[in-house]
């Protein structure tokens, strides 16, 4: 099975694509996690160029996400979301409706930031776009806190348990694919769980945000969090 992983940084040294390197070292047997390179390439989407001979680095993208087994995301947060290449990627790979990339393919999302709430938001963000896709983004969660402590100067990966998350997030993934796979081949289940049909509206799939009130309300780390400034994200901490 092969696993497309996707850094949303295009940072040389960058904690989310060494967080990738240790889930390739961590994979399961019969897994192989392969770093995707593409998003600097990628223009800013563009919805006057589909449907003509769309720039190379967009068919490539839509190619080889398109045949990956399954999408493992790790996602830095830049100003309490998405960073801007990797929504561009994910618009990019959401089209044309019906036989996109990221139609029904079977997503894990990580998210690595130097402060201690580990890209919480960005991930959330991501769940929640990658959602609209039409991706099917497995539960697992794994927000790594703290990351310039958890890598050596030369990325690898220093933490032992990270290092079993890592696996534990592959290893769902993985089960998804094969289950998937499973109910495809069997026609009752195939016939019980239509596929989506081709440009069918999917927003109402995905749950409402919680407001800022039930965040607040809500478990560690956000409890207490009225405001951005709160929850640490300032620029000395950057
Ligand atoms: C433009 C920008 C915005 C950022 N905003 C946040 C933020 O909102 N929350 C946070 O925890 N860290 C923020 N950071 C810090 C990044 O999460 C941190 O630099 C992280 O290591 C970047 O990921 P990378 O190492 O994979 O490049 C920001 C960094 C940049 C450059």
């Amino acid at each position: 099975m092969r696993i497309l992983a996707v850094s949303g940084s295009l940072r040389r040294d960058s904690h989310n694509t060494s967080l990738l390197r240790g889930a390739a070292e961590a994979a399961p047997v019969g897994v192989e996690v392969e770093l995707w390179e593409g998003l600097g390439d990628l223009p800013i989407y563009d919805q006057d160029l589909e449907g003509g001979e769309l720039p190379e680095s967009v068919r490539r993208l839509r190619r080889e996400w398109g045949e990956a087994d399954a999408i493992l995301f790790a996602t830095p947060e830049y100003n309490g979301s998405v960073p801007g290449g990797l929504k561009n990627a994910i618009d990019w790979a959401s089209r044309p409706r019906g036989e996109a990339a990221l139609e029904n393919k079977a997503v894990a999302i990580v998210g690595a930031s130097m402060g201690q709430f580990g890209a919480m938001w960005a991930q959330a963000d991501l769940r929640k776009i990658l959602g609209i896709a039409g991706a099917r983004v497995v539960s697992d969660e794994l927000p790594v806190t703290r990351a310039h402590e958890k890598f050596d100067r030369h990325g690898r990966l220093l933490d032992a348990e990270l290092f079993e998350r890592l696996r534990g997030v592959l290893h769902t993934l993985a089960s998804e694919v094969g289950r998937a796979a499973r109910n495809a081949s069997s026609p009752t289940l195939a016939k019980a769980i239509p596929r989506r049909s081709r440009g069918q509206h999917l927003y109402p799939l995905v749950p409402p945000l919680p407001v800022l009130s039930e965040i607040t309300a809500g478990p560690p780390p956000f409890r207490g969090i009225s405001t951005i400034a709160d929850a640490g994200v300032s620029a000395r901490r950057r």
